[in-house]
């Protein structure tokens, strides 16, 4: 029906007979010829519907609206030198129409597209008329190439594609499961999966050694821009491996997506261990595109004189779950308004910070006669902080934390996994504030040697990445000290995946099930088709999963990843264009065995 894409032509062509298919873009009327703008998912070219050339094309254009689909027949030519538009691939030339065809017209669109003032919510009701703005299809084909190149890499690396059940049990994933009633078996329900993860360990189970799956996931789970109720992972699982086998495999993955997407990324990627992790930046997903790390001074703390800071390290059980913590901003003293540290503080006690203190490093000159100062070594410390500790405290802070004239630090001081939070938080606060991210980098790293387990707010334990990871120590006595074989890979402060060494011993799942207070009975009737796999011969074996959607959103610097999923859902997880979810009829609510205890309205 046509000869090529509008766009695959240049001025070598100039002369040629062509064919082209698209919608209008755009159309003008200048003085009796017309100009359409010709689209189609490579990118616009112009035609010229003259009368002098074709009465018949130029006819056929008059009746032409916004986004009406055309096929036009015609010659190429170049375009006049004060017509030409560099800023379009095809600006030096132009098709000349010999004959128009309307193949079907356009209601009024709804909104103009590519207009960034118009609402998401609307953008997404009409998202077929969406995914026609320009970058959209370029962000798509790059998810393709993406997709392509890591299973052409998996499968070079001896791994082979299986497709597991949607339809199945829950699997534990730390979400809420997505439900399906069944019809067969009235009052019984399907979940669907939260990943497949007991499903590829059940195929190295079966000697299958190498597994891989473009798979679709599931999470009731509350959304944010880096979050879908429904998103797709590379999934790999593979045996008779340790952690560092994993980490090639998933290196050379990420190194040939990323090539595929046209940026060359350099391994191995650096490790840091959670701890770390968690002391050095406040998070599990340090984004190190910056430094600024969170400097410990909890000994200084603990030798103040006001009681608020130093009671919280007075014995060892306050120094394992207490903080004190620093964060210097070089030069902030000169940059940062009164208004601006008033809002650092409304930040971090967002975040359950009681305060912000901070001490300012001014020139000795500057601060003559001031309240709040010490001076020494030509420094002067500036802030109500100051009088709590002796000087040569003050000296230890100066050198740990590197202080210069027009510096200020920054501290958090309480419970630990609050401080380590908020502090983590205001790092990026900071960093985003003074604008020295550089949005081009890459930085991955992998965070290896997770805990096992981490405490819910009543009390209670969950396992961090999943039941089934291989713990280093189980019979260590205090859960919290229990660290496991996983691993997370990190880009530019965003999880991209995880994985782990999984348990491949019967008696090490019961166990791990026993500490997270799932009792026997209640194993065999969840988890009994895995613990009977890993009693008939399980290999040792291990994985991860890439997050593809997520990694799109960093490789296309979207800024949600709704961009980068063709139909997504919104922050509430409904789908504005069909509607999902909706109501059923009352036939196949009773088909399936269901009442709703309160009729919504
Ligand atoms: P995990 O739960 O860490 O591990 O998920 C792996 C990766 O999947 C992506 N991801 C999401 N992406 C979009 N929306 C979501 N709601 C969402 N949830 C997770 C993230 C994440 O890093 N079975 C294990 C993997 C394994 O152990 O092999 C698992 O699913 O990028």
């Amino acid at each position: 029906m046509r000869t090529d894409y509008c766009t695959n032509f240049s001025k070598n062509d100039i002369g040629k007979e062509i064919e082209l298919c698209g919608w209008a873009d755009s159309y003008r009327d200048h003085g009796g010829v017309i100009f359409i703008d010709l689209r189609d998912r490579s990118g616009v070219i112009q035609v010229v519907c003259d009368p002098k050339d074709s009465t018949q094309a130029h006819e056929v254009a008059s009746h032409v609206r916004d986004e009406y689909v055309l096929k036009v027949k015609g010659k190429l030519r170049a375009r006049s030198a004060d017509m030409i538009n560099p800023k379009l691939k095809t600006g030096e030339i132009e098709v000349v129409a010999s004959d128009l065809v309307i193949e079907n017209a356009s209601a009024p669109l709804p909104f103009v597209i590519g207009d960034a003032n118009v609402g998401e919510e609307t953008r997404l009701k009409f998202r077929f008329l969406d995914l026609r703005e320009k970058g959209a299809f370029e962000r798509f084909k790059l998810r393709s190439k993406a997709t392509i190149a890591a299973r052409n890499t998996l499968d070079r690396l001896g791994f082979v594609e299986v497709e597991t059940p949607i339809l199945t049990r829950a699997t534990p994933e730390g979400a809420r499961d997505y439900l399906v009633p069944s019809r067969v078996h009235n009052g019984s329900f399907y979940a669907l999966p939260q990943s497949p993860q007991l499903f590829k360990q059940l195929l190295m189970c079966a000697g299958f050694d190498k597994y891989f799956q473009i798979a679709k996931c599931f999470r009731d789970e509350d959304l944010r821009a880096d979050r879908q109720p429904e998103f797709t992972q590379i999934d790999v699982e593979m045996s008779f491996c340790n952690q560092d086998d994993v980490i090639a495999v998933g290196e050379e993955l990420l190194k040939d997506v990323f090539a595929a997407c046209g940026k060359d990324i350099k391994t191995p990627f650096i490790r840091m261990k959670y701890n770390e992790a968690m002391e050095s930046y406040g998070s599990d997903k340090p984004d190190l595109r910056f430094d600024m790390p969170l400097i410990d001074v909890a000994d200084i703390f603990a030798r103040s004189n006001n009681s608020i800071f130093a009671d919280p390290f007075k014995d060892e059980k306050g120094k394992k779950h207490n903080r004190a913590k620093a964060i210097v901003v070089k030069g902030g003293d000169n940059i940062f308004s009164k208004r601006q540290m008033q809002r650092f503080e409304e930040f971090v006690r967002k975040f359950g910070a009681k305060g912000l203190a901070f001490i300012q490093i001014k020139d000795p000159k500057d601060t003559a006669g001031q309240d709040n100062c010490v001076n020494f070594d030509g420094l002067s410390l500036k802030g109500p902080l100051v009088k709590f500790f002796d000087e040569s405290d003050l000296k230890e802070l100066v050198s740990r934390t590197e202080l210069k004239i027009g510096d200020v630090v920054f501290f958090g001081v309480g419970a630990k996994k609050i401080v380590l939070d908020y502090m983590g938080r205001f790092r990026l606060f900071l960093a985003d504030e003074l604008g020295i991210i550089n949005p081009d980098e890459l930085k991955f790293l992998w965070v290896v040697d997770f805990p096992m387990f981490e405490q819910n707010d009543d009390g209670s334990y969950s396992a961090m990445h999943h039941p089934f990871t291989m713990p280093n120590n189980p019979d260590e006595s205090d859960l919290e000290d229990i660290t496991s074989i996983a691993y997370d890979v990190v880009l530019n402060g965003v999880e991209l995946g995880g994985g782990s060494i999984r348990i491949h011993k019967d008696d090490i799942q019961q166990k791990v099930f026993k500490l997270l207070k799932i009792e026997p009975d209640e194993q065999r009737e969840k988890f009994g088709f895995l613990l009977d796999a890993l009693s008939f011969g399980a290999p040792p074996h291990g994985g991860f999963a890439i997050g593809l959607d997520r990694l799109m959103m960093l490789v296309t610097k979207s800024p949600s990843i709704r961009d980068v999923i063709a139909f997504p859902k919104t922050q509430k997880a409904t789908c504005l264009m069909t509607k999902a979810p909706s109501e059923v009829s009352g036939e196949q609510m009773r088909e399936l065995g269901i009442k709703l205890r309160e009729q919504s309205k």
